[in-house]
């Protein structure tokens, strides 16, 4: 059991930043439904966010871009309904705040009233600076997304390592300083050099949430998937498997099938 399982009694995004403070590392994984959520929330984890990744890894998209805010709360309300200590932060899904701040907030406020959810997570740094104070100001906490940005994924062309040029490495560290200064209560920094992101780690207050950011950072987060090995083809440099569930559960399904096939399944014991 962590220390942060015994300090923090439910995670509030001011255990977030206290967590900070006090130099403990924040742990955050995603999950998408009231099972995961159960087994990830009582593993100690800190953060749950329900992600648009979901896009991919459960509805077998190539992008996060076709994932909608009614599947989005979807998944948040099963996640909401699973987790009772982690804080639970949700994405913003692509189209649901690009176009105005009135719209953004419409979408975090249905996120907020129909999942439960904690918080919202959008991409983006100063292009949508007036939808994130529009959130704010309606008392919704938001976690900013910088870096690799994979709703942005048509515009970049490729999922490689972002700022790595010193004009762009640049811009991301004054787009971390403002979204420090709206109010943000944290940011996540996706796919970026581990010097860049340590650099901005360590010059704003929120903590940095790191996925491909190195160790430099206040926390980390993995798609639960990737991480569980559930899939054997993603397999990026940053990604650390602490399980092959691929395998295993590929083996336990064969079983089964050869089980029932052979008759084998059920057995006396397993029948009325
Ligand atoms: O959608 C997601 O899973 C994410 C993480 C990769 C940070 O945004």
């Amino acid at each position: 059991m962590s220390t942060a399982k015994k300090d923090y009694k439910k995670i509030t995004t001011k255990s977030l930043i206290d967590m900070k403070a006090q130099g403990e590392k924040i742990s955050m994984l995603t999950a998408y439904d009231f099972t995961m959520a159960k087994i990830v929330d009582s593993a100690g984890i800190d953060v749950i966010l329900v992600g648009d990744s979901a896009s991919n890894v459960m509805a077998g998209h190539e992008t996060t871009l076709p994932i909608t805010l009614d599947q989005m709360i979807y998944h948040a309300s099963s996640v909401v309904r699973g987790a009772d200590r982690a804080l639970v932060v949700v994405d913003l899904p692509f189209g649901s705040y690009q176009s105005d701040p009135r719209e953004a907030l419409r979408s975090a406020i249905r996120i907020m009233k129909e999942s439960g959810g904690h918080a919202v997570k959008l991409e983006g740094g100063k292009e949508i600076k007036d939808s994130i104070k529009k959130i704010l100001n309606a008392g919704i906490p938001v976690m900013g997304h910088l870096g690799l940005t994979p709703q942005s994924i048509y515009k970049f062309g490729t999922y490689t390592v972002r700022a790595k040029e010193e004009q762009e490495a640049l811009k991301l560290i004054e787009d971390a300083k403002l979204l420090e200064k709206l109010g943000c209560f944290s940011l996540v920094l996706e796919k970026i050099p581990a010097k860049l992101a340590q650099q901005i780690a360590e010059s704003i207050s929120i903590p940095v949430i790191g996925i491909g950011a190195g160790s430099g950072v206040d926390g980390q987060v993995l798609v639960i998937h990737d991480m569980l090995g559930m899939n054997n083809e993603f397999s990026p440099r940053f990604l650390r498997r602490y399980m092959n569930l691929y395998e295993g559960m590929t083996s336990a399904i064969s079983q089964y099938v050869e089980d029932v096939k052979s008759k084998d399944f059920p057995n006396k014991k397993e029948q009325y």
